[in-house]
């Protein structure tokens, strides 16, 4: 087993398994990856030429009132049926959070479906409102999003208020 990061995909077939594998574990289908613009990184894992593995990190500038700040977003996270429960999820985002230093992220953020997977890599319940595009409905959505995750990088604490996220979550 391997774990290869990009931050594109070169290789049409990787592309098209890593897609496979994500439309395999969400029940909803998702037509596409996330927004190749603000991706800053993918880290998916490979046993033999499977993709058995993916989650993406997505950057971009965040704001609450006047505080301005670099945050990720990290998405897309699955793990495939026979190699669950082995920590792969974790050795991702312990991969992904090594771009967060690297890329002077300040905040993290993660939208679970079960936000205990991701205590031991050190997200925290959101307490914020958030403000983002609902890119499903076309339409700016504010409220507090159950599931909604933080992990502060920088120096600076997360200050109280509603974050706009300035697009959409994934
Ligand atoms: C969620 C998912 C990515 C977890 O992958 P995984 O490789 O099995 O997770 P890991 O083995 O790295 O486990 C990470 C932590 O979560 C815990 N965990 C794993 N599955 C869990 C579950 N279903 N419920 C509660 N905790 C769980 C593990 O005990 C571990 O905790 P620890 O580090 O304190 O020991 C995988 O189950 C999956 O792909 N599910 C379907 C798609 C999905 O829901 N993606 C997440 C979208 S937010």
């Amino acid at each position: 087993m391997k774990i290869v990061t990009l931050e594109k995909f070169v290789e049409k077939s990787l592309e098209f398994s890593t897609l496979n594998l994500i439309n395999e574990c969400f029940s909803e289908n998702r037509p596409c990856l996330g927004d190749e613009s603000e991706l800053a990184m993918r880290v998916i894992a490979m046993d033999h030429e499977n993709v058995i593995s993916h989650a993406a990190m997505y950057i971009r500038s965040m704001r609450i009132d006047d505080y301005t700040f670099k945050g990720s977003i990290i998405g897309d996270v699955v793990v495939s049926r026979n190699y669950r429960g082995r920590g792969l999820c974790k050795i991702m985002l312990d991969v992904l959070n090594s771009f967060n230093f690297e890329l002077k992220i300040e905040h993290s953020f993660l939208f679970a479906y079960e936000p205990k997977i991701y205590l031991s890599c050190g997200y925290r319940n959101l307490t914020n409102e958030i403000k983002f595009f609902d890119s499903n409905c076309n339409e700016w959505k504010k409220f507090v999003y159950k599931g909604g995750l933080h992990k502060q990088i920088g120096n600076s604490k997360l200050p109280d208020g509603v974050i706009d996220f300035c697009g959409k979550v994934y």
